[in-house]
């Protein structure tokens, strides 16, 4: 399974932090946004990423992630021209070479996921697309559905209807920004028409898996925190939520040179060796302590 990661857009929602500066870029507690759902990728064991960038910000995200070979991440950088929306970033990303033939999983890049049994989650949902195809998503109980993408469901769990932002919505479960589909994915998202809000919406794709009875939804209960730091007030949130559970466990969240280090992708002199080029920080002692572990 290769990964798509969106980081385009244009960030209106959070002017004017975002005038000159990429929303994935801004911190979250101690962390770039755009680390918590590269994470998610690495988390479940995957290595070939296209990164979809607005043009004028690709030399950033290159010089950002310039290190990411030696974490054995392989970034392809792909330009989305305009942001026309989820279903068009998808369809540039599937230009890049190997990734119109496969199946992906596909992370928006100002979500921010948590919870004990995340990894195997993203393991399970891995397992069941390659197995049995189709589309899998998570959707999550919120109070402010009209916010997002959302789904209904009938008494058995079946999906009924999925609603971009709708204005009166059919249920309280957002579906979240990350999600795994089958190879057929290059194709179908071609089919996806301009929605009223004039963009190519992730939900138009999703529904064409649901004609077909192949789209899986699966709810992420109780124990998962989800952030979408698309907001003022997310953003504040979702930096008060990590700092809290760090500084009371000790552990980061969404460290990818840890979820390297224990994916087995880079040994322990490579983690030193990024740990002393941070060791002013607490995140470079951090690394250090756990290379010496
Ligand atoms: O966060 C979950 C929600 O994300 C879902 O429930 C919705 O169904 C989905 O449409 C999306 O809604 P948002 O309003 O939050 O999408 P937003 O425009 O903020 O874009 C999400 C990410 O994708 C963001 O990190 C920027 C990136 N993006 C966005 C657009 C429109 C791109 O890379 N290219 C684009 O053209």
């Amino acid at each position: 399974m290769k990964g798509i990661l969106l980081a385009g857009g244009s960030g209106t929602r959070l002017y004017p932090i975002t005038l000159a500066v990429n929303k994935h870029l801004l911190p979250i507690y101690n962390k770039l946004m755009i680390y918590y759902s590269l994470s998610l990728l690495m988390l479940a064991g995957i290595r070939d990423i296209a990164l979809v960038v607005n043009p004028h910000e690709k030399d950033m995200f290159k010089y950002l992630f310039k290190n990411a070979e030696a974490l054995q991440l392989n970034l392809n950088y792909v330009e989305q021209d305009k942001p026309l929306g989820l279903s068009h970033a998808i369809m540039k990303a599937c230009e890049c070479p190997g990734f119109k033939d496969s199946p992906l999983m596909v992370v928006l890049g100002d979500n921010i996921l948590y919870g004990h049994t995340l990894p195997i989650t993203l393991e399970k949902a891995k397992e069941h697309l390659m197995k049995k195809g189709g589309a899998y998503v998570f959707a999550y109980h919120v109070p402010d559905p009209h916010r997002y993408g959302t789904v209904e469901f009938d008494q058995d769990g079946r999906v009924l209807s999925i609603e971009e932002k709708p204005e009166h919505p059919k249920s309280n479960y957002a579906i979240i920004g990350v999600y795994m589909f089958d190879a057929t994915v290059s194709e179908k998202v071609k089919k996806v028409k301009l929605s009223h809000r004039g963009e190519y919406e992730i939900t138009s794709l999703l529904e064409e898996y649901l004609k077909e009875g192949t789209l899986k939804v699966s709810l992420l209960g109780r124990g998962f925190a989800w952030f979408d730091a698309g907001t003022h007030d997310s953003l504040l949130e979702a930096g008060e939520f990590v700092a809290t559970i760090e500084r009371r466990t000790g552990l980061m969240i969404a460290c990818i040179e840890e979820i390297a280090f224990r994916n087995g992708w880079i040994d322990k002199d490579t983690l030193l060796k990024i740990a002393k080029s941070l060791s002013k920080t607490g995140y470079g002692k951090y690394l250090k302590k756990l290379a010496e572990e």
